[in-house]
């Protein structure tokens, strides 16, 4: 009888309670970018855009306040960063993937400024002593006013200014670094600031576009060459992979051609220069052959941006990439839940889909939700919240850790 009690006990345990282990040495923990939470970066383009009479215009023609649509003090975290990583610690993550910002650190053309890069000696000083492997990135769809007025990356023969950049932060921080992020979806800056309008430059011309995405992949190449040089920790880009499901007839046939040109031309060209392959996971879509159906979400809980929520998405997506043999990091995977009711869920969920992809064979290293507070959201301003912690900006932008959080660091831990 004791033996039947301690049989049906464990099933019930079993049934009621998944338990997943996952790799030894796995990396837990958020991702946030410069520009979203430091605040006061007045030397970028995008202060500069959002600051711009065609910006306040179409704004206040769509009924909006500009003033919700500014950066302003973001976060407040170039000053706060240390209460931030001190909450990561406190929330059990061993992983961090933060920024820096290039206007801030090269304001003017060539000048570097000493201070800044002081500065952000001491944020990434305080990451380690807080116990977080740092994954950094070089650019996250920001750059300096001077480097936009001689033509951005629509330029070739700007990517050295880029490099140069580059190279002076892997010099004097590449100390502290544990992994190498270049750039931040090189086809998503791309296509939303040169094809479809949305970030500055607003332009729509999918040559541009095309351009711009071909020389980030030359900037990719040339800065891991110089990591390389400098420093011996692994590099790679953060890109934005999507899921793609077949839907009705040929739609097979709509799935393997945008793989192959979404989610793989950026990847082809650049795996020989990258030591990991970093992604982030957000969409999924149901293709036909006439392309992306209208009602792809409509069978699927939303995000408060009106994103469709598909964890098992993120399996696909991963076992899409065993073929190449490389390390797999998360480094993004969030959702905007100002009312935190679908946060906890929506993580395990992904984790459970990211722990199916190991037991079949993907190397997945590490975990970073988007994000680890409330931050500014590019065009959408600070209304959609995807912080594990809440920014009050209303009370002095106190830190208050949401529920979801204090449920993913038991996983953390
Ligand atoms: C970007 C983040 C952004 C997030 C949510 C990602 O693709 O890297 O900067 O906040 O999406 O929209």
């Amino acid at each position: 009888i004791n033996n039947i009690k301690v049989f049906f006990f464990f099933l019930l345990r079993k049934m009621s309670k998944i338990q997943l282990k996952f790799p030894k040495g796995f990396l837990w923990g958020a991702a946030s970018s410069a520009y979203q939470t430091e605040g006061g970066n007045t030397n970028s383009d995008w202060w500069a855009w959002e600051h711009s009479q065609k910006r306040m215009e179409a704004l206040k023609k769509q009924g909006k306040e500009p003033l919700n649509y500014m950066s302003g003090i973001a976060c407040d975290s170039y000053n706060r960063f240390d209460e931030d990583f001190a909450l990561a610690e406190h929330l059990s993550h061993n992983a961090i993937r933060i920024g820096v910002e290039w206007s801030r650190i090269e304001p003017k053309e060539g000048v570097f400024d000493e201070d800044v890069l002081d500065h952000y000696e001491k944020m990434l000083q305080s990451a380690k002593f807080h116990g977080l492997q740092i994954f950094l990135t070089l650019h996250h769809y920001t750059n300096p006013i001077w480097f936009v007025k001689k033509g951005g990356f629509l330029k070739t023969k700007n990517i050295s200014f880029f490099v140069d950049y580059a190279h002076h932060v892997v010099e004097r921080l590449g100390q502290y670094v544990d992994f190498w992020v270049t750039i931040n979806e090189p086809e998503i800056y791309a296509t939303q600031g040169y094809a479809l309008g949305i970030f500055p430059p607003q332009e729509k011309n999918l040559f541009k576009c095309f351009k711009v995405i071909n020389n980030l992949i030359e900037s990719h190449k040339q800065i891991s060459a110089v990591i390389k040089i400098h420093s011996s920790k692994p590099v790679s880009l953060a890109l934005n992979l999507l899921d793609f499901q077949p839907s009705g007839f040929l739609g097979e046939v709509a799935v393997r051609l945008m793989r192959y040109i979404i989610n793989g031309y950026i990847m082809r060209r650049t795996l020989d220069y990258c030591d990991y392959i970093g992604m982030n996971y957000y969409f999924h879509h149901h293709l036909s052959w006439f392309g992306l159906r209208k009602h792809s979400h409509e069978n699927h809980e939303k995000t408060d941006r009106g994103w469709g929520i598909h964890p098992e998405g993120l399996e696909r997506v991963l076992l899409s990439l065993k073929k190449y043999e490389k390390p797999v990091y998360i480094l993004e995977n969030g959702l905007a839940d100002a009312a935190d009711s679908r946060r906890e869920k929506f993580i395990k969920d992904h984790l459970y889909y990211l722990h199916c992809a190991i037991a079949k064979g993907v190397d997945v290293r590490g975990y970073l939700h988007w994000s680890l507070t409330d931050n500014f959201e590019w065009e959408e301003g600070f209304w959609p919240r995807f912080g594990l912690i809440e920014v009050d900006r209303e009370d002095l932008l106190r830190r208050k850790v949401r529920y979801s959080a204090t449920k993913y660091a038991e996983i953390c831990k």
